[in-house]
Formats: C-alpha cells, sequence, structure tokens
C-alpha cells in the first residue's frame, strides 16, 4: 500500500550540475556544494553504493525540502551521514557494544547502524522515531563533501521515492534537474545498490536491509546478528514491525511490470525464453534482465554479469532497470540469482520491485508455479499476459 503522508510539492529549484573529474578542480565545486548544504540547500552527490540526495540532517526545514523533491512518505526516515565515526556524539546518544564492533571494522563503508537518536536530531529526519539511522561513506567526494559542510548530512537514495535507485550520472540528471540545487557528478556508483542496515538498539543486533556490505562479513564480527527476513513471495512490508518503516513501502520499481524468476538455472532460462515468446505472440514489449551464463540473448536483452560473481550484478542491477524502462517496454523478466554474499541485498531488491510477481520454476517439466502474495497458484498456470 502506498503511502498518503507525503509532504509538500517540490519546489521548482535552479540546478547547478557539477562534474568531477578527479582534478584540482573538484576541490572548488565540493567547496560550493558545501556550502549550499549550509544554507539549508539540497546537493545529489555520489556515495560507494548509490547517489544521495543531501541536506543539512540538524535542520527541520531543509530535511523537509528532500521529502519534497523526491516525494517521499514523511513517515520514511534518513541516514544520517558523518565524515567520520568521532561526530557521532552529535548525532546519537550512544553507541551500543555490538555497534562499536562493526563500526571499528567497517567505516567508512556501506553500512548503516540504528542508534538511539540525540535531541539535536530533529524527529523531521528520523520520521518521529527515538533512533537515528548513521553512515560514514568511504567514497572520497561524499567525505570531503560532509566535511566541508560542517554538519551531519541527512541523505536518503537521491531516486524519486519509489524508483529504483539512482548509480548513473546521465539517470540522476535525468530525474533530478530542477529538483534540487547542486548536483555533483562523480561517475557510476561503485557498489550499485544501498548500504546494509544493522540496528545495534536491540539484543541481538538485526539486520534491517541487506545491502553493499554482505551478511557473511557482518557475521564474522556479530555471529549472532538476526538475518532480514526474506520469503519467496511474500510482501515483506506487509508483516514487517514498525521499527523498519521504509521497508513497508513500494520500492525500486521500474516502470515496467517486473517478474523474478528462480529455480535451477537452465530451467529458468528456459522458462524466460518460453514467457517472451507468449509475450511476443500477445503483442507486448519486454525486457530479459539475465546473467552472463545465460544462453538468453537478442534485442531486448541485458546482461547484468556473471552469477558467480553477486557484486557485478549488484553493480549493473539499477541502471540496467533504467535502461530497460527508457525503451518503454511493458514487461520485465529478470533472472534470479543465488543470494551468496550481495546476491542477498540483490534478491530483496528484485523481490520488492516485483511486488510477489515471483515464478518459481521447478526442476521438473511441470510448468512454472506462480506465486503471488505468498499464495501459490498452481503448478501449471504461468503469469497471464495482462491485455
Ligand atoms: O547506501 C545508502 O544507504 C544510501 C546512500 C545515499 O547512503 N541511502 C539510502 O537511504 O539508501 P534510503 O533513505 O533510501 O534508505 C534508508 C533506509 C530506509 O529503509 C529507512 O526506513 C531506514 O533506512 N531507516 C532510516 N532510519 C531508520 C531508523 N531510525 N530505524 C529503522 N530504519 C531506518
Ligand atoms: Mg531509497
Amino acid at each position: 500500500m502506498r503511502s498518503k503522508r507525503r509532504g509538500p510539492s517540490p519546489v521548482r529549484r535552479r540546478t547547478r550540475t557539477f562534474r568531477l573529474t578527479g582534478g584540482s578542480t573538484d576541490r572548488a565545486k565540493i567547496d560550493q556544494a558545501a556550502a549550499v548544504l549550509r544554507d539549508g540547500g539540497l546537493v545529489a552527490f555520489p556515495t560507494e553504493t548509490v547517489y544521495g540526495l543531501g541536506a543539512n540532517a540538524l535542520s527541520e526545514e531543509a530535511v523537509l525540502g528532500i521529502f519534497a523533491a523526491k516525494g517521499r512518505p514523511s513517515d520514511n526516515p534518513l541516514i544520517v551521514h558523518l565524515a567520520s565515526s568521532g561526530d557521532l556524539a552529535r548525532v546519537a546518544r550512544a553507541l551500543p557494544r555490538a555497534g562499536t564492533r562493526l563500526a571499528k571494522r567497517f567505516w567508512p563503508g556501506p553500512l548503516t547502524l540504528i542508534l538511539p537518536k540525540h535531541p539535536a536530531v530533529p524527529l523531521a529526519t528520523t520520521a518521529g522515531l527515538d533512533t537515528v539511522a548513521v553512515r560514514v561513506p568511504s567514497h572520497p567526494v561524499a567525505h570531503q563533501l560532509i566535511s566541508r559542510a560542517g554538519v551531519p548530512i541527512a541523505a536518503p537514495s537521491a531516486n524519486l521515492s519509489g524508483r529504483p535507485s539512482l548509480t548513473s550520472p546521465s539517470h540522476l540528471l535525468r530525474e533530478l534537474s530542477g529538483r534540487v540545487d547542486v548536483i555533483l557528478l562523480g561517475g557510476d556508483s561503485p557498489i550499485g545498490l544501498e548500504s546494509t542496515v544493522v540496528d545495534v538498539t536491540t539484543r541481538p543486533p538485526r539486520v534491517l536491509r541487506p545491502g553493499g556490505l554482505t551478511l557473511e562479513r557482518v557475521r564474522q564480527v556479530l555471529p549472532s546478528v538476526r538475518a532480514p527476513p526474506l520469503r519467496a513471495g511474500f510482501q515483506e512490508r506487509d508483516r514487517l514491525p514498525a521499527r523498519s518503516p521504509g521497508l513497508r513501502h513500494r520500492h525500486y520499481a521500474p516502470r515496467a511490470r517486473l517478474t523474478l524468476f528462480i529455480g535451477p538455472t537452465p530451467q529458468v532460462w528456459e522458462a524466460l525464453e518460453r514467457r517472451r515468446r507468449e509475450l511476443v505472440r500477445a503483442g507486448v514489449s519486454s525486457a530479459l534482465l539475465v546473467s552472463s551464463e545465460s544462453p538468453v540473448r537478442g534485442r531486448g536483452v541485458w546482461v547484468l554479469g556473471s552469477r558467480r560473481r553477486p557484486s557485478a550484478v549488484a553493480r549493473r542491477l539499477f541502471s540496467a532497470m533504467r535502461d530497460a524502462d527508457g525503451h518503454g517496454v511493458q514487461e520485465m523478466l529478470v533472472e534470479g540469482i543465488p543470494m551468496r554474499g550481495m546476491g542477498l541485498a540483490v534478491r530483496e531488491r528484485l523481490m520488492r520491485a516485483a511486488e510477489g510477481r515471483v515464478v518459481l520454476v521447478p526442476s521438473s517439466r511441470k510448468g512454472p508455479k506462480v506465486v503471488r502474495n505468498g499464495r501459490s497458484r498452481g503448478p501449471n498456470r504461468a503469469p497471464r499476459v495482462p491485455r
């Protein structure tokens, strides 16, 4: 269900775009962007995970600008970004032991910790919660920007609410021009999907969102950590506790109707081909997002990367969804990859983008089993072609 609690409509802004080259002129551009942040403005900037849309986390007015620019429901809290963990005391009241261990090992990096909120952080930033999400990004531009701004920076992923996150400069420009004051372009996002969110205020600590830091690596430091709930076909957002509000909302969805195919690989590839043929016969345009091992090729096929390297698939996932959308396709058929390493976060994003349209392909030739919202629709029923 989409939340109705949306903020005010976006203010039309005159956007200044700075292309960063890695050269000596970058410093001045980042300084200008930092000044805009200090003045309460909005800046889109690169991080190692995805692009962020930043504002002064300690200013309620600035933060409300983020909600308006993204069309983000006001009950979805933001992540506060710091230049270094030394600034934690400005935004969090305490750092539980589990948090200390994770921060020491993985900051700066793609890890977000849920901590008790400091009173200096306005409730607009945390959507009324008494906890605050905090991250120290490792991307040099993000680091420099936050440290030059001199204030903690609230930054959700820069995409409009509900859409796939932004990981490439061209997609970013198209989506945010006129909505923010400054866009800092720093190339493609190295990781390509968002940070791992770990709630360390509970015992045991819980992973609320799998992401750029793998569960395996979190477990090396915190063996007791609880994994995020993820089951084929369920819309997890309907069952999640109020503590992880963002996960209730529709997310990562391309414009096309996305269906995820999972099961043994040769059968998944066959099922994808079969479905593609059905759609062609029905006159429905489609895009297929597949691994490099898959024999599925031809027009409308986007190769995400090797099934053996989930991090490569993660890097391409959102930009492939947006590229395929750019061709105006009606259906997007995606090959599921193993849930090892970054594969877990890839699966979570796809499950939510699919909004329950998951085809569990059996190893036998019985035909695909379609699962919608956790209820099986019988072994032989392929998804119906929309008219
Ligand atoms: O990699 C990332 O995390 C990117 C970059 C820009 O840092 N940011 C990002 O932000 O993905 P966003 O807003 O798209 O996702 C933040 C997630 C949401 O699911 C939100 O509900 C959750 O973190 N979150 C934020 N504050 C929370 C809190 N106090 N308790 C529980 N969940 C929280
Ligand atoms: Mg987001």
